[in-house]
């Protein structure tokens, strides 16, 4: 290439805010490629299809140099397509290949709300990387992963894809998931290239309703909607894939102020960008736009490298550059973006898939990792003493869910094996367990099953038992994209069955499997212990068994809020505080005297019928284990904008079991230039402490991760006075505070 040329051309590059890496092979390779290509191919690397023609047809699309890229094509053609592309097109571009790895390829891990109740990057780390090494020994070289959307409503069913609604938490697990499917280098044989999604808002959709609009202003945006994509972009993520929903009018594949000014003139993002599935014509339906043509302006425009699926760019891009309408610089960094992220995972010297000597799928390595995963993922809400289980008890095993293999690997589960699913009663009949003496009468077949006629048939099981152990919770088909719901209770005769079982007098567990914080509240009188797990993937049933049977110690906390009632929602730990917050003492409904009058109750923010408290707040979580937190301590109360604050606590195991305790560090901002959150969380640390011992917890706290964007929507420390706390959920803890001068 002319030296004149390459100047202008990393000029551009510069001018739309693409980092220059420094790489100079990387980047003289991709002028080098781009100098060579039509602006035919070069719009064809900016279009991605799914398989909905005949085979003869796409080969032919690719040859043509029309497609750049495929998704959720069976595995089985990968190498077959790809050799098309690298040996059939003018210039041998190889195709990246997408699908939607959500929580595991073949052996599937808990779903991410799952994944996010351990609070262990490591855990979550170790599964994306094994999902990561299973899917390119076939040939998959880019996931749709993660999802980093803040989920505040239990309603809407993709909260199961989320980490959940802190936006810290989600940031540090989102980050780990890069790091675990990025791996060292992306060329690596067990690397693949992520893609945070769905940029940006969509878990705002109002009332919980799946591709509903979002409402969310500038400085909430940026205080929590973008902080995890930010944290994920800083680990590294190569791609990052536009969402459904507008915000505020503007749809987000037609954002130029997301996809230019704040991810690559702030975020100087250097990788590329997708849209989601037809998103970009839907903004027809959303009436952004006019017509086809004008969808592949707006979109091209506003930094959309990428189009998946409905193809737009490859129909009206020539047209649109020939008018004008869109500069050929536009184009140009669009194609360099997507080159750059094959260029980075190898693919122009090794296209194919990458199988080693043995598969690595369903390994034994594998297994444990998924295991491991689904004991740090569940949650031990309530405990009168039933657990752990004896050996040497009957168990009456109940509900629809002991037995789910397709339900238990939860949504987006495309490629996992149920038959490779450990469901809890299989787990019984494993080496394992299977000792443990027990009666199976499932009483539903499934979640929603509304016929209670084999109820009389459980009774007498668990009359014969020692314990009933009762699997409840939700079908996968249940929770999802588009599988959203306005009630939340268990659905079906779920509590019915409940009910019966705890009607014979017999000790109950109650053992939820589903893919969303349900409202059990009216179902916790009949349950002495509830062991809550998020969809738990193909190792669920013999985590659930170690745990029951304390093998392993419970030590999941909720990564969301558990309302009491499906309209409290939203509710969440890290709101503000309203000018009337309620008071601890509210008058149940049932004692307010007739005829009150109208302010004796307090005008304060509350609901008369569900109170002003969630049934379990953020970052709940027992253990058969119990901890004790004392001796807060802080290096200084009074600290500059430069400094880091360090906090220390001990936590001392008060009990006879080892466990693992999540320690968490919280912050309030007393006065800002805006309202601040009445707590957020700014650290956590897991834990293992043997049975009577003590450890101090150490939390290093750089005074500018107190940062937040105010009234003039420049990210900056306010100075004034902060409470601090260390303690095991968002409620409770020691308290300190602190001044920053
Ligand atoms: C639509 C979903 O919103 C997105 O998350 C997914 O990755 C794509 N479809 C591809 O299947």
């Amino acid at each position: 290439m002319k030296k004149g040329l390459f100047v202008i051309c990393v000029a551009a590059l510069l001018a739309t805010g693409c980092k220059s890496t420094g790489n100079t092979e990387e980047e003289r390779f991709i002028e080098d490629l781009l100098g060579k290509m039509t602006l035919e191919e070069k719009i064809g690397q900016m279009n991605q299809l799914c398989f909905d023609q005949p085979l003869d047809s796409i080969k032919a699309k690719i040859r043509a140099g029309e497609i750049g890229s495929m998704l959720n094509i069976d595995p089985k053609l990968i190498d077959e397509i790809q050799k098309t592309a690298v040996e059939e097109s003018r210039l041998g571009i190889p195709l990246i290949i997408g699908r939607d790895i959500i929580h595991g390829y073949k052996t599937v891990l808990p779903i991410p709300l799952g994944l996010a109740a351990s609070f262990d990057p490591q855990v979550v780390e170790a599964g994306t990387h094994m999902a990561a090494t299973e899917a390119r020994e076939e040939g998959i070289t880019w996931t749709f992963a993660p999802m980093l959307d803040i989920s505040r409503d239990a309603r809407w069913g993709r909260i199961a894809e989320s980490l959940g609604e802190d936006p810290y938490l989600s940031g540090e697990l989102g980050a780990a998931m890069v790091r675990g499917f990025q791996g060292e280098h992306l060329s690596d044989s067990d690397a693949i290239a992520a893609c945070v999604k769905h940029f940006v808002g969509y878990g705002a959709a109002e009332g919980g309703r799946d591709y509903n609009s979002t409402y969310i202003p500038e400085t909430l945006l940026r205080n929590v909607y973008l902080e995890p994509f930010q944290k994920a972009i800083e680990a590294g993520a190569a791609t990052l894939m536009t969402s459904f929903n507008d915000n505020d009018g503007i749809p987000a594949s037609g954002n130029d102020f997301l996809l230019r000014t704040v991810l690559r003139d702030e975020w100087k993002f250097d990788g590329f960008v997708v849209s989601d599935w037809c998103s970009m014509s839907e903004m027809m339906s959303h009436g952004f736009a006019a017509d086809r043509k004008d969808v592949a302006r707006i979109s091209a425009n506003a930094g959309v490298d990428m189009e998946m699926v409905s193809q737009t760019y490859i129909e009206h891009l020539p047209q649109l550059v020939a008018e004008n309408k869109v500069p050929m610089e536009v184009i140009d960094n669009a194609v360099r973006n997507i080159l750059r992220i094959k260029y980075r995972l190898g693919l122009f010297e090794n296209p194919y898939a990458k199988p080693g000597k043995t598969s690595t799928i369903y390994c034994d390595e594998h297994l444990q990792t998924a295991r491991r995963a689904a004991v740090e993922s569940a949650i031990l809400l309530k405990n009168d003493g039933v657990l752990p289980l004896k050996e040497g008890q009957t168990l009456a095993i109940v509900g629809p869910m002991a037995d789910a293999p397709h339900d238990q690997l939860g949504t987006w589960s495309f490629d996992g094996d149920k038959n490779r699913t450990v469901t809890p009663l299989r787990a019984l009949q494993t080496d394992e367990y299977n000792q443990v003496k027990y009666i199976y009468e499932p009483g539903l077949d499934y979640s929603r099953d509304t016929d209670t006629s084999d109820f009389e048939r459980v009774k007498s099981a668990v009359r014969r038992a020692d314990v009933a152990v009762v699997f409840v919770g939700e079908e996968a088909i249940l929770s999802g994209e588009a599988h959203s719901l306005s009630n939340i209770y268990l659905i079906g005769a779920q509590s019915e069955l409940l009910k019966a079982v705890k009607s014979t007098g017999k000790p109950v567990v109650m053992v939820v499997i589903a893919g969303r914080p349900l409202t059990i509240e009216r179902d916790l009188p009949y349950a002495d212990a509830v062991l809550y797990n998020f969809h738990p993937g193909t190792m669920g049933g013999l985590a659930i068994m170690d745990l029951l049977y304390g093998r392993e110690n419970p030590s999941g906390k909720l990564p969301v809020t558990f309302v009491r009632e499906v309209g409290q929602i939203p509710m969440y730990y890290n709101h503000n505080n309203t000018g009337r917050p309620a008071q601890n003492e509210i008058t149940p409904l049932e004692d307010i005297p007739l005829e009150a009058p109208q302010t004796s109750l307090g005008n304060t923010s509350f609901y008369l019928d569900s109170g002003k408290d969630p049934l379990f707040v953020f970052g709940y979580g027992l253990s058969y284990s119990t901890f004790e937190y004392a001796d807060l301590n802080l290096s200084s109360n009074e600290v500059s904008a430069t400094d880091t604050l360090t906090v220390t606590a001990t936590v001392k195991n008060t009990s006879v079991v080892d466990g693992t305790e999540v320690a968490q560090l919280y912050v309030r901002d007393l006065v800002g230039s805006i309202d601040r959150p009445v707590k957020e969380l700014k650290g956590f640390q897991r834990l293992f402490i043997k049975a009577g011992d003590s450890q101090t917890v150490t939390f290093k706290l750089p005074v500018s991760a107190l940062a937040f964007y105010g009234r003039d929507l420049k990210k900056k420390v306010e100075s004034g006075q902060f409470d601090i706390w260390i303690g095991p959920n968002s409620a409770e803890g020691l308290k300190g505070s602190f001044t920053v001068k």
